[in-house]
C-alpha cells in the first residue's frame, strides 16, 4: 500500500508554505523555495518537506523508497478549480463556424453550445461518459493535475444531472480527487421553453434539496451574463443553494458586466470566475472578500478573444486569485495547467511565481481544501509533481510542452513519463 517515499536531490523545492487561507498581495508570489531540498511521505501525506539534510536525517528517510530527482523541481500538484468534466464529444462544429468567424453566441443560435452538449450527455450511458472522463482524467494527470473540480451543467434534467454527478462520485480518488459542482444555471433547458424563471423555480423546490439529501454535489453554480441567467435570477438561485448550506461559485463577467461579482462577494461565494469584465469596483469587492477569483485564460485564447481578465488590477486590489483550465468542449478544451500558466503569463501579466501559487495552493482553497492540498507542508496529503526544469519560471517560459514527468497523488506514482527511443544524455541515461 502506501509505503515511505524519499524524493531526494530537489534544485528547487517549491514548498509554498505559508500562512493559512488564500495568498493575496505580496504573498502570492511566496513559493517557498527551499534549494537542494527532500521531501518524505509516509502513509500518503506529507511527512517532511524542505532542507535535504534535514528530512534525511529522519529516521524513516533510512527505510524509504527513493526517487532522486538529478536537480529537478518538485512542486504542488495542481488543483485545477473550474472544469466541465462530462460533456460527451467535442465540439467540432462550433470550433469550425468560430473558425469562419462565427461568435460564442451566433454559434449557440445555429445549435451549436451548450444545448449540443446538453443533448449528447441526455443521449449517453453513464458507462460511456465514464469512459469518456476517465480519459480525460488520465491526461489531467499527466498534465500535473492531482485535484479537479468538476460541473455538472450538461444535462439539465433530474435524472440526467443525477447521471453526472453520480459518475463524479463513482471516479473521486481513482486517483485523482474530484470536487463535484452542480451547474443547473447552465442555460434553460428546451422543456422550459425559454422560461427560465420557472426554470429557476424548479431547481430551487426540486434540484436543490434533492441533491442536498442525496450530497451529490459540494457546490452550486450559475452562469450570470448576457444570454444566460440574470443577475436577479442567479440571486434567487445561489441563495437558496446558500440556505441548504452548499458553498457557491458564479460564472461572472465573461462576455458582459452584469453585476455579478459583486453579487457573489455580498453572498461569500467561494469563487467567481471568469471576470474578462471586470471593473474596478468588482477588483475592490474581490479585495476586501473572502471569495478567491478564478481566472480562465483558456477560454479566452481558445475564443480568439482580446480581452483578458485584469489580473494585475485584481491583485493590487487584493483579491486572492486562482488561475484554472474551464476544460469544456465549447471554449477551453484543455487540461493543461501549464498550457494556462502560460497564457497567465503573457495575455494577463501574472508572474511565474505568482501562477504557481494561483494553480496550487489558491485553487484548493477555493474548493475548501487548503489545510489538505496545494502547499507542500507536513500533514498535507502528498499530491506532487516532478518537472523535467530546473528553474520554476521555466514553467510559464516553455509553451505547448509538458514539463511533467511524474505526478504523485497521495504519495503513490500515478504518472511517470515514458522514454523516446535511441535518444541518451551524456551519462547514458536515456531521454
Ligand atoms: O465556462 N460560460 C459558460 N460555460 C462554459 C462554456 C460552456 C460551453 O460552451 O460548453 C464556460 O466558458
Ligand atoms: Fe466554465
Amino acid at each position: 500500500m502506501n509505503s515511505s517515499l524519499l524524493i531526494r536531490n530537489i534544485g528547487q523545492l517549491l514548498t509554498l508554505r505559508g500562512p493559512a487561507g488564500p495568498r493575496r498581495g505580496a504573498h502570492l508570489s511566496e513559493l517557498g523555495i527551499v534549494r537542494n531540498g527532500a521531501v518524505l511521505t509516509c502513509e500518503g501525506k506529507i511527512a517532511s518537506a524542505g532542507p535535504a539534510a534535514e528530512v534525511e536525517s529522519l529516521a524513516a528517510s533510512r527505510s524509504a523508497r527513493e526517487i532522486d530527482v538529478q536537480g529537478r523541481i518538485v512542486m504542488p500538484g495542481f488543483v485545477d478549480s473550474h472544469t466541465h468534466l462530462v460533456f460527451g464529444p467535442p465540439r467540432l462544429m462550433d470550433f469550425e463556424m468560430r473558425l469562419e468567424g462565427a461568435d460564442y453566441h451566433a454559434i449557440a443560435a445555429a445549435g451549436g453550445g451548450i444545448r449540443a452538449s446538453m443533448s449528447a450527455v441526455r443521449a449517453l450511458s453513464a458507462d460511456r461518459l465514464a469512459l469518456q472522463a476517465r480519459r480525460h482524467l488520465a491526461e489531467f494527470a499527466r498534465c500535473g493535475t492531482t485535484t479537479l473540480e468538476a460541473k455538472s451543467g450538461y444535462a439539465l434534467d433530474e435524472s440526467n444531472e443525477c447521471k453526472v454527478l453520480e459518475l463524479l462520485r463513482d471516479l473521486d480518488g481513482k486517483p485523482l480527487d474530484i470536487v463535484p459542482t452542480y451547474l443547473g444555471a447552465h442555460v434553460t433547458p428546451p422543456e422550459f421553453d425559454a422560461r427560465c424563471d420557472n426554470y429557476i423555480d424548479w431547481i430551487i423546490r426540486r434540484m436543490l434539496p434533492l441533491l442536498s439529501e442525496q450530497r451529490l454535489a459540494r457546490f452550486v453554480d450559475v452562469y450570470c451574463d448576457r444570454g444566460a441567467f440574470t443577475l436577479q435570477q442567479a440571486r434567487r438561485y445561489l441563495e437558496a443553494a446558500c440556505a441548504l448550506g452548499f458553498g457557491v461559485r458564479v460564472h461572472a463577467e465573461q462576455f458582459a458586466n452584469t453585476g455579478a461579482a459583486r453579487l457573489a462577494c455580498e453572498l461569500g461565494a467561494a469563487s467567481v470566475d471568469h471576470l474578462e469584465q471586470a471593473t474596478e469596483a468588482d477588483a475592490d469587492a474581490l479585495g476586501k472578500s473572502s471569495t478567491v477569483a478564478t481566472l480562465l485564460p483558456g477560454s479566452v485564447f481558445h475564443l480568439s478573444l482580446e480581452r483578458y481578465a485584469p489580473a494585475r488590477m485584481l491583485i493590487e486590489a487584493g483579491a486572492a486569485v486562482a488561475l484554472a483550465t474551464d476544460f469544456n468542449p465549447g471554449t477551453s478544451p484543455t487540461v493543461s495547467m501549464p498550457m494556462v500558466i502560460a497564457l497567465a503569463c503573457r495575455r494577463m501579466g501574472m508572474t511565474a511565481g505568482q501562477a504557481i501559487v494561483a494553480s496550487t495552493a489558491n485553487g484548493a482553497y477555493s474548493l475548501g481544501l487548503g489545510g489538505r492540498t496545494g502547499t507542500l507542508e507536513a500533514g498535507k496529503d502528498a499530491d506532487l509533481v516532478l518537472l523535467d526544469v530546473e528553474d520554476y519560471r521555466e514553467l510559464a517560459y516553455w509553451f505547448g510542452m509538458n514539463p511533467v514527468l511524474t505526478t504523485i497523488k497521495r504519495g503513490r506514482v500515478i504518472y511517470q513519463r515514458g522514454f523516446v527511443s535511441d535518444l541518451e544524455d551524456g551519462d547514458g541515461r536515456r531521454l
